[in-house]
This record gives structure tokens, C-alpha cells and sequence, in this order.
């Protein structure tokens, strides 16, 4: 019996080549090894948006875009959260044993308050949300980026506290953070971040590509002089697209043997390489729209029907059923 893994992705724009890396990919990666499950996070999304036209369209286009870099219908249940509306109520029930200071910690909320916007009542709520995503499906392993990992311990937490009050009704779910890809540098050194407007789009055409690799800035080291890679924000974009040359171009920094030009022209034909055929295979998918929400229906009939089991132990063992 392979181990059930389960992971949300919040349709919010574009995908980025950090999360590509970050995530995307290992869903792809990981499709073999595990029962897996992944769903468009429109309720979660909902929290940040208000407007439909826009939603409809984000939540269509990542489908396609997951199917598009390799996730396989036939290995992995790809659903839309809101087909599972049994997840809502289970977050109501984990609402009612989950008091307001544990909440006001978590760091997404933390951030909110900090920028003084008006947190809505979802945003707060939002990690209880998750956590019934994940424990519904009885979920062993769930890989997120390392700034979610706070939201699986918020999911554990929650599985114990109902276990400890009701009786063991869910399994407590393990974090999968991949340790190379913890983050991915954008074209201005920090972490790539769509807040920071340092991003490459994952289906960015080649002169998207080419024009944010020219806008890296780099020191002003001439074409002989050394260079060290480490210090480097075309280097580090390298290490995700160049493996097989690294070394080689590793000893070419050190050596004063290669100038930022040609790292960087290097680099736009690796990311080229990788990028083209997979907007290749999304050109194909995004003809046929309703084989998509097929895909998504057939999904979400799968993903239903268990959370229906689920909630079944959850409502007799809170006492809903007479
Ligand atoms: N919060 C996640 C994100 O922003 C999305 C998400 C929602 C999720 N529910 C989930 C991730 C359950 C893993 C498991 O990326």
C-alpha cells in the first residue's frame, strides 16, 4: 500500500520557475511513489480575491498548467477544492476545539496584521481550513514549501487535539520540504516572489526569458578576472538549470574564464531548453478546455467520496448523529 500524499496549490496568477521548482515539480516527482492527491485551493484563494471572472480563469489555467509539466490524471487525483465541500465542514468542527491565541500565531496572520491590512475572517482562519484539507483525506505526507510548514504543524496539532477530545479518528501528517529547492533565487537576488517582482514565469516566452536574465544585476568583474560563483545570482539560477555543466562552469568563475554575458546567455538556453517543451505540451492541453474540467470533475468525484467516509467517524464521534 503506498502512502497518501496530498498538497493544495492556491490559483493566484502565473506559476513562477520558483514554483516550479519549489513545488510543481516535485508533485510530478513524487506521483510514482505515493497515492497522491492535488486540488486548485479556490477556498483558500477566496481570501484573497473577490472577483469571479478572475478566479474562474487562475483555477482553469493551473489545471492545465500542472497537466502541462507532467502531472498524470491516471497517477494522481487532481481535484478542485471547493468539489470537496465537506472540508468546510470540517473546519467548522476543528473552529469549535481551536481557541483564538493559537490562531493569532501563525506567521501568515502575523505578516497580514503587520501590513495593517483588514484581515477577513478566512485569512484567519485560513491554516484550520488546511488542516481539514489535509486530515479528510487521511493524508501521510504533505510536501510544501518550507513557508508552510507551519501550517502542516497547525494540521498535526489539530489531528491530536481532536484525537486527545473524541476519540482517534485522523493520522498525523508529515511536512515533505526538499531541501535543495528550499528557495529559488529571483532575477534581484532574493528569494523569487512574485511580492517582489523578481520572478520568471514558468511559460514565459523566450524573450521574456532573455530580457529578466539580462536584468540580473551582476558586479562589475571583467571577462578574465575571477569570480566567485557562490556570490553569484546567475550562478545560483545555473545550479536549477545547468546540472550537467555546473562543475565546468563552476571551475570557469574561479578560473576568470567566462564573463556574466555569457554565463547569462548559458542560462537562457538551459532555462530555454527545459521551458520550451513543456509550453509545447500546455499550447496542446489549453485546445481542448473541457477535457480539463473533466479531469477536474472525475477528480473531485474520487476526493468526495472519501472525505464523505471521513466525515461519517467525524460526525458520529462528535456526537452530530442521533
Ligand atoms: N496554503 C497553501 C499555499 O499557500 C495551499 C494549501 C491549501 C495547501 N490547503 C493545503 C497545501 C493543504 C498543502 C495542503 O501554498
Amino acid at each position: 500500500m503506498k502512502k497518501i500524499l496530498l498538497s493544495g496549490v492556491k490559483p493566484t496568477g502565473r506559476p513562477h520557475i520558483g514554483n516550479y521548482f519549489g513545488a510543481m515539480k516535485q508533485f510530478v516527482n513524487l506521483q510514482d511513489s505515493y497515492q497522491s492527491f492535488i486540488f486548485l485551493a479556490n477556498y483558500h484563494a477566496l481570501t484573497g480575491t473577490e472577483d469571479a471572472k478572475v478566479m474562474e480563469k487562475d483555477t482553469l489555467d493551473l489545471a492545465i498548467d500542472y497537466l502541462a509539466i507532467g502531472l498524470d490524471p491516471k497517477k494522481t487525483t487532481i481535484f478542485l477544492q471547493s468539489d470537496v465541500p465537506e472540508v468546510t465542514e470540517l473546519a467548522w468542527i476543528f473552529n469549535c476545539i481551536t481557541t483564538m491565541p493559537y490562531l493569532a500565531r501563525a506567521h501568515a496572520y502575523k505578516d497580514a496584521v503587520g501590513k495593517n491590512k483588514e484581515v477577513n475572517v478566512g485569512t484567519f482562519d485560513y491554516p484550520i481550513l488546511m488542516a481539514a484539507d489535509i486530515l479528510i483525506q487521511d493524508a501521510d505526507v504533505v510536501p510544501v514549501g518550507a513557508d508552510q510548514k507551519q501550517h502542516v504543524e497547525y494540521a498535526r496539532d489539530t489531528a491530536e487535539k481532536f484525537n486527545r477530545i473524541f476519540g482517534h479518528e485522523f493520522k498525523l501528517p508529515e511536512p515533505l520540504i526538499l531541501e535543495e529547492v528550499k528557495t529559488v533565487v529571483g532575477t534581484d537576488g532574493r528569494k523569487m516572489s512574485k511580492s517582489y517582482g523578481n520572478t520568471i514565469e514558468l511559460f514565459a516566452d523566450d524573450q521574456e526569458i532573455r530580457s529578466s536574465i539580462m536584468s540580473i544585476p551582476t558586479d562589475s568583474r571583467g571577462v578574465d578576472e575571477a569570480k566567485n560563483p557562490e556570490g553569484c545570482n546567475v550562478f545560483a539560477l545555473h545550479k536549477l538549470f545547468s546540472s550537467e555543466e555546473l562543475p565546468e562552469i563552476k571551475k570557469r568563475y574561479l578560473d576568470g574564464k567566462i564573463g556574466y554575458k555569457e554565463s547569462k546567455d548559458l542560462l537562457i538556453e538551459n532555462i530555454i531548453k527545459l521551458v520550451a517543451p513543456l509550453r509545447a505540451r500546455r499550447a496542446e492541453i489549453v485546445k481542448s478546455p473541457d477535457d480539463v474540467k473533466k479531469i477536474l470533475r472525475d477528480g473531485g468525484d474520487i476526493a468526495r467520496e472519501r472525505a464523505r467516509a471521513k466525515m461519517l467517524g467525524v460526525r458520529k464521534k462528535t456526537g452530530l448523529i442521533i
